[in-house]
């Protein structure tokens, strides 16, 4: 994948985004491999890491929930959505359940408006939610991961 960008630090956020696919999220052991190989500095990674919302160095569950309640969402009910999740999942913004599956987060804009209320569940996009979609969106997710 490196030779593909400009310099090997172009490379950088790609990079964290297919490791943390991988692994689930960005260990030290991750950060300190990815700026190996790169040719910087694992301050520079963390930096990095901390800058976008989407990377994390803490494990997250299997299906991350990302729950927009921007400014499309929340008129169209967005936030009701968020803490039917919370109550459903029993955990609250960047929490995890204890069995690993789930994690919730409060997110900004998805880029759905047009189809408001919307969710993320790892790459994947759910919209035109309502409390009832929402429930039969996480038990599908439940049904696969237990299976
Ligand atoms: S405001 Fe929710 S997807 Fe844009």
């Amino acid at each position: 994948m490196v030779p593909h960008y400009p310099t090997k630090r172009s490379a950088l956020v790609p990079t964290l985004l297919y490791a943390q696919d991988e692994v689930g999220y960005l260990s030290d052991e991750v950060i300190q491999e990815i700026a190996s190989r790169l040719d910087v500095t694992e301050l520079e990674v963390r930096n990095v890491i901390s800058y976008y919302s989407m990377l994390t160095t803490k494990p997250r569950g299997k299906y991350n929930v990302q729950v927009c309640t921007n400014i499309s969402c929340m008129v169209r009910g967005g936030e009701d959505i968020l803490h039917h999740c919370a109550k459903k999942l029993g955990i609250g913004h960047k929490g995890t359940t204890a069995d690993g599956l789930f994690s919730l987060e409060e997110v900004e804009c998805i880029g759905a408006c047009s189809w408001a209320p919307a969710a993320q569940v790892n790459y994947n996009f759910h919209e035109n939610l309502t409390p009832e979609k929402m429930d039969k969106v996480l038990d599908d997710y439940k049904k696969k991961g237990t299976q």
